[in-house]
C-alpha cells in the first residue's frame, strides 16, 4: 500500500526560494508541493485546500510577515504543522510565536537540506498523528452512537416483545382457561342428560361425583387424575342412555336375564360414546370398569382387584353407597348405608378404600341429593308415568274432579288425564311423587 500524499505549502516572496524547496522536497514521492508568493497567496490557497498538512514560511515578507501569516494560517487549518523560515535577527520574534502555538518548528536561514528534510519528515508524523487520532476519536465517536441507538432500539424491542409475549400469554391462558370451562361444562351436560332420561335416578351420577372426589382429595390424588376420576364420575352411567324406555329404574335383581344382559353393556356403552374424544379416552377406561369387583365377580370384563383402574374402584364405591343412601330415611342413612354396604368389603369393594369412604362421605354427606323432595316433580300430562303417586286431588280446567290425591297412575289413570287435558285443559302442573329409586 502506498502512503496517502501529504500536501505542503511553501511561501515566499523570493521565487528562487520557493523553487529551492520545492526541488528538496521533490525527493520524497510522498509530498504534494504547493507555492505561494506572499501571505494573501497562501490564504487563498489553504482556503481552497483545507487538509494539507505542512505549512512552510519565510517570515521576511511585505505586506504580512510569515508569523502574522501563520497565525492566519492556523484558523483555516488548525490541525496542519506550521514550520517558520526566518533569519537570524528575527529569531525571538519566531521563539514568541512558537510559545503562542502559531509556529510548531522554525529554521534559520541559510538551511541545511537534511535538516529541513528531517524537520518536515517530522512534522508530517506529527500531522499523520494527529490526522489518525482525529479519525479513531471520529470513529470511536460514530460507533458509540450507532451502539447507544442500537442498543436503546434493542431495549425498546425487548419491551415490546416482552410486553407482546405477556399478551399472548395472558389471551391463551383465558382461553385455555375457556376451554376448560367449556368442557367441563360440556361433561356436566351430557351427565344431565341421563338424568332426565331416568328420572329415578335424579342426582345420581351428580351425587356419585361429589363423593368420588371427596374421596380423589382424601386419597391426595394430583389435579388431573382427580379431573379424570370427577369427568368419570359425572359420565358412569351415560351408556344407559341407550337403555330401552322399560327397563329404566328397573333393580337389576329383579331384571330377566335378557334385560340384564342389555343392562350390563351399559359402562361399555358408556365408553364407545365418549371414545371419540381424544382427552376423554383416559375417562373412558374408568368409565368401563365402573362395575367390576375386587373378587372378579363384576362386568364387563370380570377384572379382579389391583387389575380394575383406580378411578373404577373409587367410583364403584362411590357409585354402591350412593344408591345405599337412598333406602334410609336421611337422618340415618349415613351410618345405615355404611353398614348396608360392610358386607361387600373385599368382595365387590377394594377394602383400601374403606376408610377413604368413611372419612370422605361424612363431609360431603349434607350437600347430597337424597332427600324425598328428590322424588317430588310437577310434571305435565305428557310427562305421568305409571308408578307416579298424585299428590292432591286433580280437577280439569272447568272444575271437575278427575282422580283423588294419593292415586297410583297407571296407563289408565294416564289415559284418562291427557284425554281430559285435551278437552278441558287445567293450568297447573300435576303434583306427583317418583317411584322410590332402583336398588
Ligand atoms: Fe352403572
Ligand atoms: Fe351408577
Amino acid at each position: 500500500m502506498t502512503a496517502p500524499q501529504i500536501k505542503i505549502l511553501l511561501v515566499d516572496d523570493e521565487p528562487n526560494i520557493t523553487k529551492a524547496l520545492r526541488r528538496l522536497f521533490m525527493q520524497v514521492d510522498q509530498y504534494d508541493i504547493l507555492t505561494a508568493a506572499s501571505g494573501a497567496d497562501g490564504l487563498q490557497i489553504l482556503e481552497n485546500n483545507l487538509d494539507i498538512g505542512v505549512v512552510i514560511s519565510d517570515q521576511r515578507m511585505p505586506q504580512m510577515t510569515g508569523v502574522e501569516f501563520l497565525a492566519q494560517a492556523r484558523k483555516l487549518t488548525p490541525d496542519a504543522v506550521r514550520i517558520l523560515l526566518t533569519g537570524y535577527a528575527d529569531i525571538e520574534a519566531s521563539i514568541n510565536a512558537i510559545n503562542k502555538g502559531a509556529v510548531f518548528r522554525y529554521l534559520t536561514k541559510p538551511w541545511n537540506d537534511q535538516d529541513l528534510l528531517e524537520v518536515v519528515a517530522e512534522a508530517v508524523r506529527s500531522f499523520q498523528l494527529i490526522a489518525e487520532n482525529e479519525r479513531l476519536n471520529k470513529l470511536v465517536a460514530k460507533q458509540n452512537l450507532a451502539l447507544q441507538q442500537w442498543n436503546s432500539r434493542l431495549k425498546q424491542r425487548v419491551l415490546d416483545q416482552t410486553a407482546h409475549i405477556r399478551a399472548k400469554g395472558d389471551a391463551l391462558a383465558e382461553s385455555h382457561q375457556q376451554l376448560r370451562s367449556s368442557f367441563r361444562e360440556t361433561i356436566e351436560a351430557l351427565s344431565n342428560l341421563i338424568e332426565i332420561r331416568d328420572r329415578r335416578t335424579s342426582g345420581h351420577s351428580h351425587n356419585v361425583t361429589k363423593l368420588a372426589t371427596a374421596m380423589a382429595a382424601e386419597l391426595q390424588l394430583d389435579d388431573s387424575e382427580t379431573e379424570k376420576v370427577r369427568s368419570a364420575a359425572l359420565l358412569h352411567d351415560i351408556g344407559k342412555i341407550g337403555l330401552p324406555e322399560h327397563l329404566l329404574g328397573v333393580p337389576p335383581l329383579q331384571m330377566t336375564e335378557k334385560d340384564l344382559g342389555e343392562y350390563r353393556l351399559h359402562p361399555i356403552r358408556g365408553q364407545a360414546a365418549i371414545d371419540m374424544v381424544p382427552a376423554l379416552r383416559d375417562v373412558g377406561v374408568i368409565i368401563r370398569h365402573h362395575h367390576e369387583h375386587v373378587d372378579g365377580s363384576g362386568f364387563p370384563d370380570e377384572l379382579r382387584g389391583r387389575r380394575i383402574p383406580f378411578g373404577s374402584r373409587i367410583i364403584c364405591v362411590a357409585d354402591t353407597f350412593e344408591r345405599a343412601l337412598v333406602h334410609y330415611p336421611e337422618r340415618t342413612a349415613l351410618e345405615s348405608a355404611l353398614r348396608e354396604i360392610s358386607p361387600l368389603w373385599g368382595k365387590k369393594l377394594d377394602t383400601d378404600l374403606r376408610i377413604i369412604l368413611e372419612t370422605a362421605a361424612p363431609i360431603v354427606f349434607n350437600h347430597l341429593d337424597i332427600s324425598a323432595e328428590v322424588a317430588k316433580l310437577q310434571v305435565k300430562p305428557r310427562d305421568l308415568k305409571a308408578g307416579m303417586q298424585l299428590l292432591r286431588d286433580l280437577y280439569s280446567g272447568t272444575g271437575v274432579m278427575l282422580l283423588n290425591k294419593g292415586t297410583i297412575f297407571d296407563e289408565t289413570a294416564i289415559a284418562l288425564v291427557k284425554r281430559r287435558y285435551q278437552i278441558d285443559p287445567f293450568d297447573m302442573d300435576i303434583p306427583v311423587l317418583v317411584e322410590p329409586r332402583e336398588k
